[in-house]
C-alpha cells in the first residue's frame, strides 16, 4: 500500500485521518497538484511546485514551505514508494486547515493541512499513431466558475462535466464558453491542428495553466518545425480540425478520435500528434 505524507508524518495511506472540520472537506478550500514520475524521474516538478505556490498565494493559504523543501518532500515520498513499478503519480493537497467551527471567512492562526500520496501510472503511450490509444469526447458549455486558472480542490464543476462524458461512454468532455469558444476539457487542456499548425486557447482565467500544455508549447517552439499558436479557438474550428488533442500530467498528449460520435479527420491519431509527442517525449524531463 502507498505510504502517504500527512502533516509531517509518513504513514500507510489507509491510516491517514483528517478532521471533518478541515476546510478542504467542508468547503473544498485548498490547492492540489498531480505530478508524474517515470522510472523515478519527474515531469515538470519545478513548474508544478511553482504553480502550487502561486495557487496558495492566490487564495491566501500561508504555507511556509519553500520550493526546495517541497522538492525534497516529494522526491522522498517517491523514493519511499518505489517498488515493482517506478511509474508513479503524486497527489499533493494543501487545504487551509482545521477550524473549530464552520464559518466561511478565512480563519486566523490555522495550520494548513498537507497531504500527499502516490499512485501507479501507466507506461507512456508509444510514439506511434497506429498504436496509440485514442480518446473519444463529448462536448458541453463550460458551466464551471470564472477562476479556472486556480488549481482548486473544489472540483465539483469539473467532476460534473467529466461525468457527462463518462455517462455517455466517452473519456472526456470538451468545454466551450458562451461565445462558442473552446476553453479546455474537464480535467485536461485542449489543442487542435489545422493545416499543420497547432493551436490552443490562450492562458487566461478560463483554463488551468497546464504544465503538460506548457511543455508541449515550449518543445514545439524550441524545435521550430511545427508552428504553434495560442489564440481563441472556436468550436467550429474544433469540429473542422484535422487533429484534436488533450493534454494532462496523466494523459501526456492524447489524440481525440471522435467528438460527439463524429470522427476527427480520418478518426485516427494524426501525423502532427506523432511529431509533437516525439518532441514532448524528448523534452519532458528537462524542468525537474
Ligand atoms: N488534471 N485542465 C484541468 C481542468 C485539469 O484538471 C488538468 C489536470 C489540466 C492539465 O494540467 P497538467 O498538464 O498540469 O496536468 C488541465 C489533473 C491531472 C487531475 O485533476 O487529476
Amino acid at each position: 500500500m502507498s505510504i502517504a505524507y500527512l502533516n509531517g508524518e509518513y504513514l500507510p495511506l489507509a491510516e491517514a485521518r483528517i478532521s471533518p472540520l478541515d476546510r478542504g472537506f467542508l468547503f473544498g478550500d485548498g490547492i492540489y497538484e498531480v505530478i508524474p514520475y517515470y522510472d523515478g524521474k519527474s515531469v515538470g516538478l519545478v513548474p508544478h511546485i511553482e504553480r502550487m505556490i502561486d495557487g496558495l498565494a492566490a487564495i491566501e493559504i500561508k504555507c511556509n514551505k519553500s520550493a526546495d523543501q517541497w522538492k525534497v518532500l516529494l522526491d522522498d515520498l517517491i523514493a519511499r514508494n518505489a517498488g515493482a513499478t517506478n511509474n508513479l503519480g503524486i497527489y499533493v493537497h494543501v487545504s487551509r486547515g482545521t477550524d473549530v467551527k464552520r464559518f466561511h471567512a478565512y480563519p486566523e492562526n490555522v495550520e494548513p493541512t498537507i497531504f500527499c500520496f502516490t499512485f501507479d501510472i501507466k507506461d507512456p503511450e508509444p510514439v506511434d499513431r497506429e498504436k496509440v490509444h485514442g480518446y473519444t469526447v463529448t462536448t458541453s458549455e463550460d458551466l464551471r466558475w470564472k477562476r479556472c486558472h486556480i488549481k482548486s480542490t473544489a472540483l465539483l464543476g469539473n467532476v460534473m462535466h467529466f461525468q457527462q462524458g463518462h455517462a455517455s461512454g466517452n473519456s472526456e468532455c470538451l468545454l466551450y464558453n458562451a461565445n462558442n469558444e473552446l476553453t479546455e476539457g474537464s480535467s485536461v487542456n485542449a489543442f487542435i491542428v489545422k493545416d499543420g499548425v497547432v493551436i490552443t486557447p490562450i492562458q487566461d482565467n478560463q483554463i488551468l495553466p497546464g504544465i503538460t500544455r506548457r511543455i508541449i508549447i515550449d518543445s514545439l517552439k524550441a524545435d521550430g518545425s511545427i508552428k504553434v499558436e495560442e489564440r481563441t479557438v472556436t468550436m467550429d474550428e474544433v469540429h473542422n480540425a484535422d487533429e484534436v488533442w488533450i493534454s494532462s500530467s496523466s494523459k501526456e498528449i492524447a489524440p481525440i478520435t471522435h467528438i460527439d460520435g463524429t470522427p476527427v479527420g480520418d478518426g485516427k491519431a494524426g501525423p502532427v500528434w506523432e511529431a509533437a509527442f516525439r518532441l514532448y517525449t524528448a523534452a519532458k524531463f528537462t524542468n525537474s
